[in-house]
């Protein structure tokens, strides 16, 4: 993994975008891998800025999200479809056609699943996945003791993740129990995964992503089996961490 330690989360999504930046101009028909939450926030506005402004193209592009919530209709406000609606796809000019969210409310979850897979295999492979952190150490919504070598499935959330996301919600109550996710073996076939994580209830999850054992308990650590993950996280993110010094000086040797 190579760890970029930032002043600011915004400094970190601006880095992240130069990231996405590259990858869409180097590949214009780039398969993204996008996910949701506050964290990409920065970065989805960056992308946007540079689409109106700079002229970044994502019209030959196409996108998988990591996840929805399993139940929630498309056009529910607090559904994935609609928070990247909302926060990016109505403000790029990526085909909507071509971007895809798991449906919530696939009749065969199974089948849904693996056609689901199967698209993202079709495609190529997402080129660049952008990944966020739960502060339990999830990936998408793989929650801790989910198999490392998981495929797309249904998944019950830990009351941690439901409590963590209920700031969406009008109460606790409203937050589905059941999500439809990546599994993490999808997520390790991406090229290139771009992690963000920002703020001191992250910094748990990032010291055992970074440097704990590979555990199924913390499932963000399966990403130490990837060989091209690049983090981007601010100060409070990486105070945990036991080696800064040497994630700095190899940092400022690669920039
Ligand atoms: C949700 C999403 C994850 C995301 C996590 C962190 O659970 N399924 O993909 O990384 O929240 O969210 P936030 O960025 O809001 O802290």
């Amino acid at each position: 993994m190579r760890v970029f330690i930032m002043k600011t989360a915004e400094e970190a999504s601006k880095t992240a975008a130069d990231v996405m930046e590259k990858a869409v101009r180097a590949k214009p028909e780039l398969v993204i891998g996008l996910a949701t939450g506050s964290t990409p926030l920065g970065l989805y506005n960056e992308m946007i800025r540079r689409c109106k402004e700079d002229g970044l193209d994502f019209s030959r592009a196409s996108s998988f999200n990591l996840d929805e919530y399993f139940g929630v209709r498309p056009d529910h406000p607090c559904s994935y479809r609609r928070f990247m609606n909302e926060n990016l796809f109505d403000h790029i000019n990526i085909d909507k056609a071509r971007t895809h969210v798991p449906d919530g409310m696939a009749a065969d979850i199974e089948a849904h699943c693996r056609l689901y897979d199967k698209m993202i295999h079709d495609a190529g492979n997402v080129d660049v996945q952008v990944l966020g952190i739960g502060s339990d150490g999830h990936i998408g919504f793989n929650e801790p003791t989910c198999s490392l070598a998981s495929r797309t499935h249904r998944i019950y959330l830990t009351e941690q993740t439901r409590r963590d996301n209920a700031r969406f919600f009008d109460k606790l109550d409203d937050v589905p129990t059941q999500a439809i996710t990546m599994g993490i073996g999808t997520i390790l076939e991406s090229r290139t995964c771009l992690m963000l994580a920002f703020g001191a209830n992250k910094a748990d999850a990032v010291a055992g992503m970074i440097e704990g054992p590979v555990t199924a308990m913390n499932p963000a650590s399966a990403l130490q089996y990837h060989n091209d993950t690049v983090v981007f996280i601010d100060e409070a993110a990486a105070s945990k961490l036991k080696l800064r010094g040497y994630y700095d000086a190899a940092a400022a040797a690669a920039l």
